[in-house]
């Protein structure tokens, strides 16, 4: 889970890492008043989660609470990078006299935590790793150990950090390791950690994502989470304890097993292509014990999706054998009644697949077409979705 960067900043404060963080506001009367609450020179940023808002206009300055309240006009409702602004966040201006960078993050790929400094902050982490790898200082960081003043300093010297600054944001690294690790995060980021007039250094942005595995023992973080943005089929996916994503194509996709639903979802798309460019709807995994109520839940959330023009299950028996799963669709059709209405092709294989075979010819509902294959599936699923349109 990716938070806001005021949400980032709140969290940064909690821990001691110091941070310039002002208010945030959701219309701009409110953002003039906490201009006027803060005093002098402002600065309104577009809280969106995504990178590069400054330079898509999203992070303004403003001299007056006059100026906050037309910065923040302009920036509310703004687009940046796909994501609409519905809240501003007014921070005390900082007279910045450098910025650095600094991260701690989850490398997955070293099987580690690494560190990643840089002296050159501001710019985007990732051009400057293109542009300037040895600008940028990368430690892995070894989580039985951790980070102490020490290690801070050890990395903050390779990263080239001007020694004067050091001793103070060694103690800022240190706080922003124990976030790291005390809110189970897999990436905290600030850019620019800046060294401002005054000759403090703090965090004037904040970039943190929370690993959401740890949720159980996180109470805090479903606080963090963005009810507004959640897509509502996906809510409802979620209640149902269902593994379910929003896609934006027309052919609904149920499977068995996060790998079949893959490919399946790669199957489809291709098939699409022959069938006006039609695509997955969703991803949907009914896992290994597909009851019948699973699949009404999965088939009930998929044909209230109304861009679904057809759908596709496709199922490999194994444990839940075949005839089990046959039942299941059998069942959740009768279940959902009047509220099925979408055509649906289903690819049955695997453990006990004649028995399950024959257990839908028997029912013979109008809406099923079996397929033999799940190319043949893909095909007739991305025939029928074209033929909706
Ligand atoms: N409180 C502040 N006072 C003065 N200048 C600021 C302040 N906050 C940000 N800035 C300036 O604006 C620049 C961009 O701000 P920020 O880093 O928050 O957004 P961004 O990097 O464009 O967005 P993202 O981090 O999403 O890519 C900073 O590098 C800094 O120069
Ligand atoms: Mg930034």
């Amino acid at each position: 889970m990716d938070l806001f960067e005021y949400q980032a900043k709140q969290l940064f404060a909690a821990h001691g890492v110091p941070v310039g963080l002002g208010e945030v506001a959701d219309t701009p009367e409110q953002a003039r008043a906490v201009a006027e609450r803060i005093g002098g020179v402002t600065v309104v940023k577009a809280q969106v989660k995504a990178g590069g808002r400054g330079k898509a206009g999203g992070v303004k300055v403003a001299k007056t609470p006059a100026e906050a309240y037309e910065h923040a006009k302009a920036i509310l409702g703004m687009d940046i990078k796909g994501h609409t602004v519905h809240r501003v966040l007014v921070d005390p201006g900082a007279q910045i006299e450098e910025e650095y960078y600094f991260s701690f993050l989850l490398d997955r790929s070293n099987r580690t935590f690494l560190a990643m400094a840089s002296a050159e902050g501001g710019m985007e982490i990732e051009e400057l790793a293109v542009q300037r790898p040895d600008a940028l200082a990368r430690v892995p960081i070894d989580a039985t150990v951790g980070v102490d003043l020490a290690k801070a300093t050890e990395i903050l010297t390779q990263a080239n950090f001007p020694a004067e600054v050091i001793a103070s944001t060694a103690d800022t690294v240190v706080k922003l390791w124990e976030t790291f690790v005390q809110q189970d995060a897999t990436l905290v980021e600030i850019n620019p950690l800046a060294r401002v007039a005054s000759g403090d250094v703090l965090a004037l942005d904040g970039k943190v994502s929370l690993d959401e595995n740890a949720n159980f023992r996180q109470a805090g973080n479903e606080d963090l989470e963005d009810k507004d943005a959640a897509d509502p089929l996906e809510a409802k996916a979620k209640e149902k304890h269902l593994n379910y994503v929003k896609l934006d194509g027309e052919v609904g996709i149920i499977g068995n097993g996060a790998g079949l639903v893959m490919s399946t979802l790669d199957v489809v798309a291709y098939a699409g292509e022959a069938h006006g460019g039609v695509k997955p709807a969703n991803f949907l995994d009914i896992g290994g014990g597909a009851s019948a109520e699973v699949m009404a839940n999965g088939l009930d959330i998929i044909l209230g999706d109304p861009s679904v023009k057809s759908v596709f299950v496709n199922v490999f028996g194994g444990i839940t054998s075949c005839d089990a799963v046959a039942n299941g669709i059998v069942t959740a059709l009768g279940m959902l009644g009047a509220a099925a209405t979408k055509p649906l092709v289903v690819r049955l294989d695997g453990n006990n697949v004649e028995e399950g075979r024959r257990i839908l010819n028997e029912a013979a509902h109008p809406l099923v077409t079996q397929a033999d294959t799940m190319d043949d599936g893909a095909d007739k699923a991305a025939q029928l979705a074209h033929s909706a349109n």
